[in-house]
C-alpha cells in the first residue's frame, strides 16, 4: 500500500480534525526522524497512523483489546479508552493494513503512555503528538524548538507536561508515564557526565 492509499482509508474512517492532526503529526514525526536520523518513512507512517483507534467507542476498545489479548492493566481499565486507543490502534494496523514493522508498531504502542528505554523513532512520535502544527497551548514554540535540538530534554519536557495536566484533572497517573521521565532524567544526567568529561 503507498502513502496516498493509507490516507484515503484515514480520511474514510476519521473525523476532519483527527485527519489534520494526523497528517500534522506524520510530518513533524518525519521532520525530527530526519534531525535525529531515524527512518523518516516509517516515522511518517507511525505518525500517520498513531490515532488509528481514537475515535472507537470505549466499549469496542476493550472488546478490542481483549480480542488482540493484549494486557489491559487496572489504570487502563478505569481511564479507559484514552490509554487503549495506543496498543489497539497497533493491533488494528496490523490486523487490517497489514503493517508488521516492528518499530512502527512499537511508537503507535507507546505514544499515549510512555514507558523506559523508548526507542529515538518512538520519541520522536512520542513528540510529534504534542507539537504538530495544530497544536497551540502556552509553550508550543519553546517544545518546538527544543524538540528539534535535543530530544531527550524535549521528551522529559512533553511527559512532565502529560503528567501535570493528569494530575491537574485528577486521573489515574499511568506508570509508562512515571518509568519514561525517570529514564528520561537518567540519560540526561548521563548525557551531562559524558560531556563533562570530554
Ligand atoms: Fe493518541
Ligand atoms: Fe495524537
Amino acid at each position: 500500500m503507498d502513502l496516498n492509499q493509507y490516507v484515503s482509508i484515514l480520511e474514510s474512517r476519521f473525523s476532519s480534525g483527527l485527519l489534520r492532526h494526523s497528517l500534522g503529526v506524520a510530518d513533524t514525526a518525519a521532520d525530527l526522524a530526519g534531525i535525529y536520523r531515524v527512518n523518516k518513512g516509517k516515522a511518517f507512517l507511525a505518525g500517520l497512523l498513531h490515532d488509528y483507534a481514537k475515535e472507537l467507542e470505549p466499549e469496542l476498545l476493550l472488546k478490542l483489546a481483549n480480542q488482540f489479548k493484549l494486557p489491559v492493566d487496572p489504570i487502563t481499565w478505569v481511564e479507559g479508552r484514552k490509554l487503549l486507543h495506543a496498543p489497539v490502534g497497533a493491533a488494528l494496523v496490523t490486523a487490517e493494513l497489514g503493517i508488521t514493522d516492528p518499530e512502527i508498531l512499537s511508537a503507535i504502542s507507546w505514544h499515549t503512555t510512555g514507558k523506559a528505554e523508548m526507542s529515538i523513532l518512538d520519541k520522536v512520535v512520542y513528540l510529534a503528538d504534542v507539537i504538530e502544527p495544530n497544536r497551540d497551548y502556552d509553550g508550543v514554540e519553546r517544545l518546538r524548538a527544543l524538540s528539534r535540538l535535543r530530544l531527550d530534554q524535549a521528551a522529559l519536557a512533553a511527559v512532565n507536561m502529560n503528567i501535570y495536566s493528569v494530575l491537574k484533572r485528577d486521573l489515574m497517573l499511568h506508570p509508562g508515564s512515571v518509568d519514561l521521565r525517570n529514564d528520561l532524567i537518567a540519560r540526561i544526567r548521563d548525557q551531562e557526565k559524558y560531556t563533562e568529561r570530554c
